[in-house]
């Protein structure tokens, strides 16, 4: 029985330790199972409600003409966001989920940057439709699951 309980430890261990990835799920088989705890699971799907929160508000800014606003509203997914983040969450995260995501909070701050220096709501929406491709990108790719209870 211990035997058996240590088996578990270790593959849990392994599944979800350096990389926190797991084999795909059957009932979704096209994307990866990202296994986190379950507060770092919270966080990462938080600052996802930000991001929707940030795309609504660009649009919002730029239909109004408020670039000042989209400005505001971009900020918030920056780079300054992932301060939110659980310590040693990123060396949990593949390495192509990390990349994905920084360059989404780059592009937000070039944006923010853009529409307060420049007003342009143009130019605001055609950076927020490239930056969405990697919201699309990502989501193909990954799910998160909360690691087993003891894992
Ligand atoms: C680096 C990868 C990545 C990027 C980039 C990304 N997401 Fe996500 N997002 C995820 C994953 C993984 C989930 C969890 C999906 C699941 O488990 O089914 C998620 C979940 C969400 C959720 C659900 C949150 C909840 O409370 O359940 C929203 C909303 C969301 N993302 C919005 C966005 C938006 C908008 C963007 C782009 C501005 C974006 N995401 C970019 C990976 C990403």
């Amino acid at each position: 029985m211990t035997r058996i309980v240590l088996f578990l430890a270790v593959l849990t261990v392994f599944y979800s330790g350096v990389s926190g990835a797991a084999p795909a799920n059957p009932d979704d088989p096209e994307r990866q199972v990202l296994l986190l705890p379950p507060e770092a699971r919270s966080a990462v799907l938080r600052e996802m409600r930000i991001f929707l929160q940030s795309v609504a508000g660009v649009l919002h800014g730029a239909r109004i003409g408020d670039l000042e606003q989209a400005a505001e509203q971009a900020k918030r997914s920056g780079m300054g966001a992932r301060a939110m983040l659980p310590q040693g969450l990123m060396g949990r995260l593949p390495q192509a989920f990390r990349t994905l995501g920084m360059d989404t909070h780059r592009r937000f701050d070039q944006l923010a940057m853009d529409a307060a220096q420049m007003g342009d709501p143009d130019l605001a929406l055609e950076q927020l439709d490239r930056l969405m491709d990697n919201c699309v990108a990502c989501h193909a790719m990954y799910r998160i699951d909360p690691e087993p209870a003891g894992g």
